[in-house]
């Protein structure tokens, strides 16, 4: 596995892969692994000739008040599992190559971006469009690897990529749990155990609305109060949404559908937690 900062390097070894017909696969992330990003590693490789991982906290997707100062940067273990899962390029810029002085180009999703996480956390998707672009033009993959765990964020890179010709196929991966329910991300580090309880709160409260919708119930909004209930009445959970929205406009639905998309989250403390669950 090469793992370089370099973007010459990268732009050369992608061009070497096309030159050998291989498929190059690429999946980003800021680091901090955990199975949930192998998964979406594995599928890549499963998929790909040449699988790259980008590694980079990017500081545009940040909020002043955010945690990117104490963001875990675990570099070496990030290594170790990347080369474990068969990587064969790992990206790891630095926030001055990403963003030199005088840096002024930033891509912007218009509408899907205006609720929920947008809404909670302005600014963040223009950060996530953003560097993403510039990723998938440094890497030029075949296809991209994107978590469901984060959905308002595939929907967004996903229309971004439609809108922008951007010939990249983004492929969407399920969210990977603890066998307690609790989505993996690499914030759950912050939580003591005691919130880690409360954060499973989220997770019930999906399946609740599922099971709701799966037993006959067809009033939209009380499964929608029911959802936001389940986590409200949880000690030390602050909810900041919950919702049952179409899958891909993300707009709140007044009827049940034959798609949907519960979307949840909440402050467990200080660690903001997200989680969702498609309802077939
Ligand atoms: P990060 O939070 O590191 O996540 C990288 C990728 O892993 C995202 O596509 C995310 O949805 C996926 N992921 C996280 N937890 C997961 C889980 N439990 N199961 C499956 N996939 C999971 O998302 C970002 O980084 C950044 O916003 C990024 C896209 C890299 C742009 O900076």
């Amino acid at each position: 596995m090469v793992i370089s900062e370099d973007a010459i390097e990268l732009r050369r070894m992608v061009a070497d892969a096309r030159r050998s017909r291989k498929l190059v696969g690429c999946v980003p992330t800021m680091g901090a692994l955990h199975d949930g990003h192998i998964s979406l590693v594995e599928r890549a490789r499963a998929e790909c000739d040449f699988v790259i991982v980008t590694l980079f906290v990017n500081p545009t997707q940040f909020g002043p008040k955010e945690d990117l100062q104490k963001y875990p940067r675990p570099f070496e273990a990030d290594c170790d599992k990347c080369r474990a899962a068969g990587v064969d390029f790992l990206f790891c810029p630095t926030a001055d190559s990403m963003y030199p002085a005088g840096y002024s180009t930033f891509v912007e999703v218009q509408g899907l971006t205006d609720q929920w996480e947008g809404a909670v956390r302005p600014g963040h998707f223009r950060g996530v469009t953003t560097v993403v672009a510039k990723l998938l033009n440094l890497t030029q993959p075949d296809k991209a690897f994107f978590g469901q765990k984060d959905f308002q964020q595939q929907a967004v890179i996903r229309r971004m990529c439609r809108d922008l010709d951007m010939p990249t196929e983004i492929i969407t991966c399920p969210t990977l749990r603890d066998s307690d329910g609790l989505a993996m991300s690499s914030r759950n580090v912050y939580l003591s155990p005691a919130e880690r309880t409360s954060g499973l709160s989220l997770s019930r409260a999906l399946l609740l609305a599922r099971d709701k919708v799966r037993s006959g119930e067809t009033d939209l909004r009380a499964i929608r109060l029911a959802l936001r209930a389940e986590m409200e009445q949880t000690p030390g959970v602050s909810v900041d949404y919950a919702t049952i929205a179409d899958p891909d406009s993300l707009m709140e639905l007044t009827e049940i559908a034959p798609r949907m998309v519960a979307l949840v989250a909440a402050r467990v403390g200080a660690t903001r937690l997200i989680d969702n669950m498609l309802i077939p």
